[in-house]
């Protein structure tokens, strides 16, 4: 039998039970999650990113009004069929695409009490072996391998691996911030570093740095036993950043990877705007049109705070 830190990290787990106040009122009907970045909607970024990594089999921990989600990743056998009715391939593909991605699978939270609480919902599913927990709002750029290379630390030190972004001390305070020291090990290229503290949305005077947690983890099945313990935190809520925090009291190892890729942040309206824009700009397809167009707009758009003529 092999330990738990000698188990292939198979699983992944992705939250989506948030209720997407700062996108109001879109998200009255349509959960967050489904806004289309550029033509598919973010979480199946999410989905793809964790099959391309090999964890094929999906958790998604929901709460009320997201019924919208279970429907996306079931099969639509209507579309389908007028689809291939009108002989249209290339859109029966995608269709079938986020369907087929991963087996998708789904819990319900019941309760918002926080991060922490969404992925113990998560328990039963993964059992007794690391995971990864994706969150929705961080877009990681197909061409970057941030999820590969956190699943091979995990295999190297066991223990649980976050990543990090260095978001500059001004903003650390929207984040879990952590305190690091170097790791060593054969896959060091000095991206890894060994957590020796984390604290959950820190006072910019008070953070143990400017490296933040972005929306990547590897968790060791331990953290359950633990996230049960955990008293409700920053917010009033179940943090995740302090059952680490606790794993880190108690020794387990907890490892950072250091992410200078391409990420694109759809938390807020404006990072979003923002996804929207970079995405569609890499685009194979689209991109070549929407550049063209895009250059022409900058340039005659007038310097912010500028009166219009
Ligand atoms: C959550 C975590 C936080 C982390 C962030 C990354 O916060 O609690 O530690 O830095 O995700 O996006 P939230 O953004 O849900 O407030």
């Amino acid at each position: 039998m092999p330990t738990p830190s000698t188990r292939p990290t198979r699983k992944a787990v992705i939250p989506v039970a948030g209720m997407g106040t700062r996108f109001l009122p879109a998200t009255k009907a349509v959960p967050k999650e489904l806004l289309p970045v550029v033509d598919r909607p973010a979480l199946q970024y999410i989905v793809e990113e964790a099959a391309r990594a090999g964890l094929g089999e999906v958790l998604m921990v929901t709460g009320r009004n997201k019924a919208a989600i279970e429907d996306f990743f079931d099969r639509q056998p209507e579309i389908e069929a007028a689809l291939e009715k009108k002989g249209d391939a290339a859109r029966l593909a995608a269709v079938h695409a986020s369907t087929e991605v991963a087996q998708v699978h789904f819990v319900r939270q019941g309760e918002a009490r926080g991060l922490g609480h969404a992925v113990l919902q998560a328990a039963a599913f993964v059992g007794d072996e690391p995971f990864a927990v994706l969150l929705g709002d961080d877009i990681i750029d197909a061409r970057d391998h941030l999820l590969e290379q956190m699943l091979q630390v995990q295999a190297e030190h066991g223990g649980s691996v976050v990543a990090l972004l260095d978001v500059g001390r001004e903003n650390i305070d929207k984040y879990g911030a952590v305190a690091v020291e170097p790791a060593g090990g054969p896959s060091d290229d000095g991206a890894v570093v060994a957590v020796t503290g984390l604290v959950e949305k820190p006072p910019v005077d008070e953070a143990p740095s400017s490296l933040a947690i972005i929306g990547r983890y590897v968790l060791a099945p331990e953290v359950f036993d633990v996230l049960r313990e955990t008293a409700p935190g920053r917010g009033g809520e179940i943090q995740l950043t302090d059952a680490l925090a606790t794993l880190v009291e108690r020794g387990e190892p907890v490892h950072g990877v250091v992410f200078s890729g391409r990420r694109y942040d759809t938390g807020d309206r404006l990072d979003y705007l923002k996804a929207v824009v970079q995405l569609a700009s890499e685009r194979e397809d689209l991109g070549p049109g929407f550049r063209t167009w895009l250059a022409e707009f900058v340039a005659d758009l007038p310097a912010a705070g500028a009166s219009e003529a």
